[in-house]
């Protein structure tokens, strides 16, 4: 392959999600369930990884903000810890900004994988890095990372593979389904071919106090309350469900002994709602549980990681200790 063929070719899009019926299924399950839950994966249609995009930029959501500026004044030294030649695989690739640096920086890539459930944002991401690196074989792959998938090898062989995870997504998962998620990534990372064993660069969010962290999840502009509520507008479209949009609304508190955000949906009366003929009833204030955002302290981290055969080789933060990148090698 001539280093410039990836950029005449159109690049291909791996789609490995599966029908509808997962999306109904999971759905009928979580109302059923109580208290009512709803996963969220399903936040991330076109309309919600765009309301998402927008969410980054809101001025309370510090996370993307100051993760960027970590990568911003880390970048060599985190080029340097990855090495040369390496194959990036990444779980939710969303809008690529921290990805470009990183590529950017990287030392001869040789892929790069993204992992990304809405094919929409997918599709620009990689057409856009794709113009950008010509020389980088893209190999996106449309599907959900929560469960254990193959994903392609690259035409050169890498150095190692690096499971880029940012965002502190890992935070949206319960303690045991992160821990599945690690050892999920450790195994990529081994396995992605190379003569080293890999490692995992991951965003993870810090514990801190309960203000800016509400503040984050309740912008005042409202974005994320709209974000939140899309989820029914997806599940009225794609189900035919008839939530009433006027009935429902956004919570985000932090429970501290947990240490994590926790995202509901609230009914604001007492209601009934249809999902594929079956009824489920909301009484007046009643929670529905969609998302969870677990902050760590760099400790607690570390020890999740050693349980999902992982060491932590470095650890860059801000001044204020708000947020962490961390490079995780296999053990
Ligand atoms: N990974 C992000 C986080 O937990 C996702 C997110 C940001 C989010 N704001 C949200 C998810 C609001 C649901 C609701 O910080």
């Amino acid at each position: 392959m001539s280093p410039n063929s990836a950029a005449l070719r159109p690049i291909h899009l791996d789609d490995r999600r599966s029908g509808g019926g997962g999306i109904l299924a999971d759905v009928m399950e979580g109302l059923a369930r109580c208290p009512k839950s709803i996963s969220s994966k399903y936040f991330y249609d076109a309309r919600g990884s765009d309301l998402f995009e927008r969410i980054c930029e809101q001025p309370e959501y510090y996370p993307t903000r100051v993760e960027l500026e970590i990568m911003r004044g880390n970048i060599a030294a985190i080029a340097e810890a990855l090495g040369p030649n390496v194959r990036l695989v990444e779980y939710g690739s969303g809008s690529g900004l921290k990805t470009r640096l990183l590529l950017r920086q990287l030392e001869m890539p040789v892929a790069y994988v993204p992992v990304e459930i809405s094919r929409a944002a997918l599709a620009e991401s990689v057409a856009a890095l794709g113009r950008e690196f010509p020389d980088i074989e893209m190999l996106p792959v449309c599907a959900d990372f929560t469960s254990p998938i193959m994903l392609p090898r690259a035409a050169r062989a890498p150095r190692q593979t690096v499971v880029y995870f940012p965002g502190s997504t890992l935070g949206n998962f319960a303690p045991d389904d992160a821990l599945r998620l690690l050892r999920q990534m450790r195994v990529e990372a081994g396995q992605g071919g190379g003569m080293l064993g890999g490692g995992v660069l991951i965003g993870t969010d810090l514990v801190k106090d309960r203000v800016p962290l509400e503040a984050a999840y309740n912008d005042s502009a409202g974005v994320t309350a709209e974000f939140t509520l899309n989820l029914l507008v997806r599940l009225n479209r794609e189900l035919h469900a008839d939530f009433d949009l006027a009935g429902f609304r956004h919570r985000a508190r932090y429970n501290s002994l947990a240490g994590r955000i926790e995202t509901q949906i609230i009914s604001n009366r007492e209601q009934d709602v249809h999902v594929d003929g079956h009824a489920f009833h909301f009484a007046a204030g009643e929670a529905m549980q969609v998302e969870l955002s677990c902050k760590y302290t760099l400790d607690g981290f570390a020890r999740l990681a050693a349980r999902a055969g992982l060491q932590v080789a470095e650890v860059w933060t801000d001044p204020a200790s708000q947020f962490s990148v961390q490079w995780l090698t296999c053990t």
